[in-house]
């Protein structure tokens, strides 16, 4: 028995002996930290502050108790990597650094406050490959002993004070693919191999030389470059270069982005036809000299900076119209003259042309095709004395302040001649997020200009978050923005269910320095900034150290229990609001009952539309109304749209909104404002609708800006928006009736097609099509059908009536009450059919109509207008036979009114024929051809002979609305 029983007992001591044996020895591996690396780090640690917490633990085992930001291989317990990004540390660098010899990694990046000069004993760390020491205050010389680094790979320096020479020992450092200088206070000459022994010529396999903004100066020996090399990129800008350009650059075939501006260059710029890769080039505020660059081989050039030089004077360069991938061509002040080919502006990506200050003369004729996505033409201060204006140009900023035609009385005061602000820097979209801690950090991109960053931001927005958010769940914000020509985004994190972020999570997920994420092609290589981040603050690191006690962990312990079930059921509830943007609906959910049935509307975030309008920032209202204010946005993909946005509380509830959106989601229309989507989303209701760039029709007509609405196009406009109506009538399903027609309610697109907008006070028709409907009269005075207004009975023909009132607008160019009149009674008062030419309304109408003449048909559309204001209902047409007898005055004027839509078309019915008597209508079929009202150009020049009308209009600046110019025409 006994012996039973030690035999048992036996396995089970050797077991636990085992386990003993094995704790102790883990216990010995872990504290193995390499002494000498150990020794180093308590070392370093001596002359910084703010070291991470887990340094400040008493231990002398930095490997085995996970010290954050400490790497160390396995088998000896080296220090390998060393990676302290923005850990807002203060002090210097003591030599203690060169005992870490096995260190890979040294990054001390964005700690601003560490500085001092640069230890030699850094050239000890001969395994070293990524050197890192960017956005900090190291000053003094570099260090020569840097160039025994010979496994080094990236060495960036970038962003210090440093002083003195580059030293020619760096050629030494022949692995190395990035050298990044830059943002220094750097001087002397570039060392190379003949003149200094060693130098930048011998770095082969080098793709970055980024030494921009130092003071280098001195000329750059044509032995610096040579065909073996393979660098992308040429950062020399900002400092004193001179001499001139070495025509060695122009072998390197790998070359991306050259970037020589504002140095002190002279002579000929050198052949670069083999650089068919180049795609930044900025040689801008130097002295060169000798003929015009010829770029017609460099075929990937994107971006093309020549400003400020001392060129031979010359014609339009024939290369303007040869680079396919042209995105910003900038040529300030350069000697060019002679007319701009109307081909560069149909180029497919380009976005900026400035030119402003040279001698280009003759007409500006932009042509036909011009690219969609150019936004920026600036011809300031050139010698054009005309221009050729398209109405598809409506919505691009062209600035020819400065020019002859400029002191024209007719184009003065127009936008075209006033100097106006690029609005560029504000117009990026942008996302923000708002929480107590976050962690924000600056991307300073190296290469693209704007061009890019219109083109790549979506994508750049896209990659970023999914690079950042990998390791860690926050919420994150991007802020584009550019200054000094370089691009740079600010990313903001918002921590996820903490807090804060930890160290180990900043150093982890938020460190890009060595270029771990990789951005959209061209943007090609960037640095960060760390912000400095609160990892704790004083007063809650005393509380907790109190908070630490057995007994409040209980209590807590006990809270949580109790809250657990409560907080499931609340994130069931919160899964299903996710997952619909109604269910946060009003308060009562069960009022408004389902989600809308949508089809094609998208829900839009809060984010996304203040990401769109710049956190909806006043020079993006181009509207403002009882029910609050309209904004123009960009969406990330470019597209343009207009953001009703109701006042916080107002009186329109959570089903009419609702009821709204149903409705406008239906309805799709040529003539009919769109509807992109809606927000609804903490106590914000917003409808997202199709940007409409031109205006409203009452500003065309009699706003500041005064386009010239000739007959044609009123008549176009008139069917157009007749066309729109007749469709909410007859083909919605269920109809609608629009309610609130008025000239501020007709929209004008690009190309100058009405289109009717805000259906906020629409209602459904009921099925009986003449149904009669009892409400709250509601409409705008000076529209209002005056049987409707006595009645309180809304039928179709009440809109009729509004829009008769829109047609004597037309007519008129005035509003409905204007000077105390009425402008039904005023042209019903003036009428004498007798005069065949005028109606008598001579003294009423537009005297641009008069004075440009044309006006067939203008006694057919006079009796129509006001058979629409007829007293009673059933007197006035329906809205399609309207838009027949506005199809027939235009086609007896020899103008074609377009194809109909399908969905516009209808068939004669009864009620035509009922109206026919009063209208001469024809029964000849719709003419197939299209209205094209790209192809009228309308010329203005200089002499243009004075048409006092259009000045007078410009009334009183209206600055909301400066982007939404329309040009005369
Ligand atoms: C451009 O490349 C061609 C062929 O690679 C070569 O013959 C020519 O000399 C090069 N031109 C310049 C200016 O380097
Ligand atoms: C530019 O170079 C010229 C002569 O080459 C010199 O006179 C001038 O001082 C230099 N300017 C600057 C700003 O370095
Ligand atoms: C520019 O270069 C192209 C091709 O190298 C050539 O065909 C063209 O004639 C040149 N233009 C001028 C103005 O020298």
């Amino acid at each position: 028995m006994a012996k039973g029983e030690r035999e048992g007992r036996l396995p089970l001591l050797l077991l636990l002996l085992l386990v003993l044996c094995l704790l102790a020895q883990s216990r010995i591996a872990a504290a193995a930290t390499h002494p000498q690396d150990a020794a180093a780090l308590k070392s370093l640690m001596r002359k910084w502050s703010n070291v991470p917490a887990s340094w400040r633990k008493k231990s002398n085992d930095p490997c085995g108790d996970k010290w954050d930001g400490i790497e160390c291989n396995g088998a000896n317990s080296r220090v390998t990597s060393l990676n302290l990004f923005g850990m807002n540390m203060k002090g210097t660098l003591s030599d203690d650094i060169g005992s870490l010899t096995e260190l890979r990694v040294l990054d001390l990046s964005s700690n601003k406050d560490l500085g001092g000069p640069l230890t030699p004993a850094i050239g000890k760390l001969i395994q070293l490959i990524n050197l890192a020491l960017i956005g900090c205050s190291f000053s003094g010389s570099v260090p020569s002993e840097l160039g025994n680094l010979a496994q080094l790979e990236f060495f960036g320096l970038n962003s210090n004070q440093f002083t003195g020479r580059i030293p020619p020992s760096l050629g030494k450092l022949s692995k190395v693919k990035w050298l990044d200088l830059a943002d220094n206070k750097l001087t002397g000459l570039l060392p190379n191999s003949r003149d200094n022994g060693a130098g930048l010529d011998q770095l082969l396999n080098a793709e970055h030389f980024h030494l921009n903004q130092n003071s280098l100066e001195g000329p750059i020996p044509e032995y610096m470059f040579n065909s073996s090399m393979h660098l992308k990129h040429i950062l020399l800008d900002r400092n004193n270069f001179s001499g001139t350009i070495p025509s060695s650059i122009g072998v390197i075939p790998t070359l991306e982005v050259l970037r020589l501006n504002n140095n002190n260059f002279t002579g000929r710029v050198p052949a670069m036809n083999n650089l068919t890769k180049l795609h930044v080039l900025m040689l801008s505020n130097n002295k060169l000299s000798g003929p015009m660059p010829n770029l017609t081989d460099m075929e990937g050039l994107g971006n093309v900076d020549l400003s400020n030089n001392s060129f031979t004077p010359s014609g339009v360069p024939s290369w303007f119209t040869e680079l396919p991938g042209l995105m910003t061509l900038t040529m300030q002040s350069v000697g060019i003259s002679g007319k701009l080919p109307q081909k560069l502006f149909g180029l497919r990506d380009l976005q900026h042309v400035i030119l402003n200050d040279n001698e280009l003369n003759d007409t500006l004729d932009m042509g036909n095709n011009i690219n969609d996505g150019l936004d920026l033409v600036d011809l300031r201060n050139n010698k054009i004395t005309s221009v050729t204006v398209y109405s598809s140009l409506d919505s691009k900023l062209l600035k020819l302040e400065g020019n002859p035609l400029c002191t024209d009385s007719l184009l003065s005061n127009t936008l075209l001649c006033t100097d106006q602000l690029t609005e560029f820097p504000t117009m990026l979209p942008f996302s923000d997020v708002q929480c107590p801690h976050p962690f924000v950090e600056t991307i300073f991109f190296r290469s693209p200009s704007f061009g890019d960053v219109r083109k790549f931001l979506p994508e750049l927005h896209d990659n970023l978050s999914r690079t950042v958010s990998s390791c860690t769940p926050n919420k994150l914000g991007l802020i584009p923005y550019i200054d000094d020509v370089y691009l740079k985004v600010d990313i903001k994190a918002c921590p996820v269910k903490q807090k804060r972020f930890n160290y180990s999570q900043v150093l982890n997920c938020f460190n890009l320095t060595l270029q771990t994420y990789k951005p959209p092609e061209n943007f090609g290589p960037y640095y960060v900034k760390s912000h400095p981040y609160p990892f704790h603050d004083k007063a809650s690191r005393a509380i907790l150290i109190g908070v630490v006690t057995g007994s409040v962990l209980l209590v807590v312990g006990l809270a949580l229990i109790g809250l657990y079930a409560l907080r499931q059921k609340k994130r069931a509830k919160k899964l299903v609001s996710q997952n619909n943007p109604f269910a946060s609906w009003g308060s009562t959910p069960e009022d408004i009952g389902e989600a809308p049935k949508l089809k094609s509307a998208r829900a839009f975030t809060l984010e996304e539309l203040k990401l769109s309008t710049n956190d909806f920032k006043q020079i993006n209202a181009i509207g403002e109304g009882g029910y609050g204010t309209v904004y123009r946005g960009k969406l990330l993909d470019g597209q343009l749209i207009a953001i009703k946005r109701s006042k916080q509380g107002s009186m329109q509830g959570g089903l009419e909104f609702k009821t709204e959106i149903e409705l406008l989601s239906r309805v799709h229309h040529n003539n009919l404002v769109g509807l992109v989507g809606f927000c609804f989303e903490k106590g914000e209701k917003m409808l997202v609708y199709e940007f409409i760039s031109n205006g409203t029709l009452s500003e065309a007509l009699y706003g500041m800006e005064g386009v010239q609405l000739d007959w044609s196009m009123r008549l176009k406009i008139a069917l157009d928006s007749a066309r729109g109506l007749a469709y909410l009538h007859d083909h919605a399903n269920p109809p609608i009736i629009h309610r609130d027609i008025k000239s501020t309610n007709i929209l004008l697109d690009s190309k100058m097609t009405a289109k009717v907008a805000d259906f906020g006070l629409s209602l459904l028709v009921s099925d009986s099509e003449e149904g009669e409907l009892c409400t709250n009269v509601k409409g705008t005075l000076g529209y209002l059908d005056p049987e409707y207004y006595m009645t309180q009975q809304l039928t179709a023909k009440s809109d009729v009536y509004s829009f008769g009132v829109v047609l004597l607008e037309l007519i008129v160019a005035k509003p409905p009450i204007y000077e105390k009149k009425y402008i039904v009674r005023e042209v019903k008062t003036a009428l004498d059919m007798e005069d065949t030419m005028y109606c008598g309304l001579k003294d009423v109408m537009d005297p641009v109509l008069y004075k440009m003449g044309g006006l067939l048909g203008f006694p057919r559309f006079v009796t129509m207008a006001l058979q629409c204001v007829e007293e009673v209902g059933p007197d006035r047409p329906k809205m399609n036979n309207l838009v027949r007898e506005i199809e027939m005055i235009m086609q007896d004027n020899g103008l074609t009114p377009g194809s109909m839509s399908a969905s516009s078309s209808f068939s004669v019915d009864s009620t035509t024929r009922t109206f026919a008597p009063r209208y001469p209508y024809s029964s000849t079929s719709t003419p197939s051809t299209t209205y094209q009202m790209d192809s009228r150009a309308f010329e203005y020049s200089g002499g243009f002979p004075s048409q006092g009308s259009l000045k007078n209009r410009n009334t009183s600046p209206k600055p909301l609305n400066s982007r939404e110019r329309r040009l005369p025409g």
